[in-house]
């Protein structure tokens, strides 16, 4: 089974719980900028996306899996948001050259968009990154296939030129029933001029 084939039947199952953004995008959303054009990438049922289109951005998103893009659709009616819908499989090349002010990924790691993210954003634009790490605390969450899963401190490396606004990766330091746990945070920031 296939990548798409994959995810059409996960997201074919009955789901009744609206689709939410990531915890950073929610926690962070006050440095969105008021206008501009924003893109949830591998965004599943667009959690991130009606975030992103509700604050006012010009909002596309990008999965493969025709299915979950349909109940994105959805959701965006009911709550009268404009939302454009690109069913594809993610390569390098995907993201057009400086178009972006926001990219928002989340729980999706494929190494290779790394380098196109940061030249996709518009100087001054934003990325917003969350996904799951290796060292979890709980072993239940997330991909179990190391390849899908961060490294300590990866994510603050992996786009260099960018600035960092917010880093959190805790792994499992201190009371581990505490903080964001499992996954790795970024916010960071194209520079207006280099
Ligand atoms: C764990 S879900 C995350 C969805 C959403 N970003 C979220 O945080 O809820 C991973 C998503 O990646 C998408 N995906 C997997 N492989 C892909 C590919 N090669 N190109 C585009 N999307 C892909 C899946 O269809 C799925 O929606």
């Amino acid at each position: 089974m296939d990548a798409r084939q994959k995810w059409d039947r996960i997201y074919s199952k009955s789901c009744v719980e609206e689709p939410a953004a990531c915890w950073v995008l929610s926690e962070y959303a006050y440095l969105l900028p008021e206008s501009g054009r924003a893109v949830d990438v591998a965004s599943g049922r667009g959690g991130n996306a009606l975030l992103l289109a509700g604050a006012g951005l010009q909002t596309t998103a990008i999965d493969i899996s025709s299915v979950g893009l349909e109940q994105l659709q959805s959701s965006a009616q009911k709550r009268s948001l404009d939302i454009r819908i690109r069913a594809e499989s993610l390569s390098s090349s995907s993201l057009s050259e400086g178009q972006w002010d926001v990219i928002v990924v989340s729980n999706y790691l494929q190494r290779d968009l790394f380098a196109g993210l940061e030249v996709a954003l518009r100087p001054g634009g934003l990325l917003y990154y969350e996904t799951f790490v290796k060292n979890k605390t709980d072993e239940s969450v997330g991909p179990g296939n190391p390849e899908f899963l961060l490294d300590d401190n990866e994510l603050l490396n992996a786009i260099p030129n960018l600035k960092v606004r917010v880093f959190i990766d805790l792994q499992n330091t201190g009371k581990t029933d505490k903080g964001c746990r499992n996954r790795s945070c970024l916010v960071a920031q194209k520079p207006l001029s280099k």
